[in-house]
């Protein structure tokens, strides 16, 4: 039944009419609690009061699935004016890109450009750009597309999907780049992903004590309590510095545990804003059904 529940909301959020529909729907189904707006000025509110509770940020100018030049334009656009933002602000933030937000379906090379402009300007106001991982038909994209931009910028890095079966030997080529860990929210084969939990969370378990020893930075990006303690355990145990690491998580998601972690160690939110809100939101249903109660609650109360 779980599976069952996951399929519908992953098939949803691939949905491209359903995604080009949500835009002009305005937030439905409880979206604006996991989003933390639809402009800049909004987020730029909310990583305000999450920069004076200590916690640092990472926007995500939510958009997917673009097949139009037009549309890849625009979005870098507002991605270069968040940048100004923060460095105007001088916000405690950095961002989050998808690579196919950027072109990456349409021209791999038009992508790029997109990235290296997007790169010039935040290496200038000395801003990391983090790149998602999407689906794995976008995995070898995405990883030579950030192999190409590690010849010129530093100031980039990628996510590592634990549930991905080459998830290791990917993150050991990357040994000296900035990663953030995740189990992985896309529906993927067999023969490219582990299926079951146990195996899921045993990797990224795995892999995240792997990067700890290493010297690179690492996100460790989870929701998951018990994983969180057995790490915190393993930092502990060897005096990892707090310099090589923080903790992650989704805006709306575990505050007060993202309170709790953030006393402690260097800890950022994830925090998505615009009006493309809905395949992210469906992944987000997808992980966690309990979430799907907010749907019933919208529907019936708006
Ligand atoms: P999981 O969903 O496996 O939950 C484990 C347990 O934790 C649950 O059984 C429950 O006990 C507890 N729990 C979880 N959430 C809870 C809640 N809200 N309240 C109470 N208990 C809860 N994926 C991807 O493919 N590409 C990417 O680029 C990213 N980026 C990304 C950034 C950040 C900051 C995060 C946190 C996550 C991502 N992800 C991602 C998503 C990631 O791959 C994964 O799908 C989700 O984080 C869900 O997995 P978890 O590890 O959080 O726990």
């Amino acid at each position: 039944m779980a599976n069952l529940t996951r399929d519908f909301f992953i098939g949803l959020s691939n949905s491209r009419f359903l995604n080009k529909s949500a835009q002009k729907w305005g937030f439905r189904f409880g979206a604006e609690k996991f989003v933390a707006g639809t402009d800049i000025d909004s987020v730029t509110r909310t990583i305000r009061e999450m920069n004076a509770r200590g916690i640092s940020c990472t926007v995500d100018n939510l958009g997917e699935f673009v097949s139009e030049k037009a549309e890849a334009e625009s979005a870098k656009q507002r991605i270069l004016q968040m940048l100004d933002r923060i460095h105007e602000e001088n916000l405690d933030c950095h961002i989050s890109v998808k690579l196919t937000q950027l072109g990456l379906d349409i021209d791999r090379a038009f992508c790029l450009q997109n990235m290296e402009d997007i790169l010039t300007r935040a290496a200038a106001y000395g801003i990391f750009i983090n790149i998602d991982m999407e689906d794995y038909t976008h995995f070898h994209a995405t990883i030579e597309v950030l192999k190409t931009l590690l010849e010129t910028y530093q100031n980039v890095g990628t996510v590592i999907q634990a549930y991905l079966r080459n998830a290791e030997a990917v993150m050991d080529e990357l040994k000296d780049v900035r990663l953030r860990i995740v189990k992985g929210a896309y529906k993927e084969s067999e023969t490219a992903a582990f299926q079951s939990k146990a195996e899921i969370d045993r990797n990224y378990v795995k892999l995240v004590k792997k990067r700890l020893l290493g010297e690179a930075y690492t996100s460790i990006a989870t929701h998951d309590h018990h994983i969180i303690r057995e790490l915190e355990a393993f930092i502990e145990e060897n005096q990892i510095p707090h310099s090589r690491f923080e903790f992650q998580m989704l805006y709306g998601f575990r505050q007060e545990m993202q309170y709790e972690l953030a006393k402690k160690y260097h800890f950022t939110t994830y925090m998505p804003f615009g009006n493309d809100w809905f395949g992210y939101y469906m992944r987000r249903l997808a992980e966690r059904p309990q979430n799907v109660n907010l749907i019933v609650k919208d529907a019936l109360y708006t």
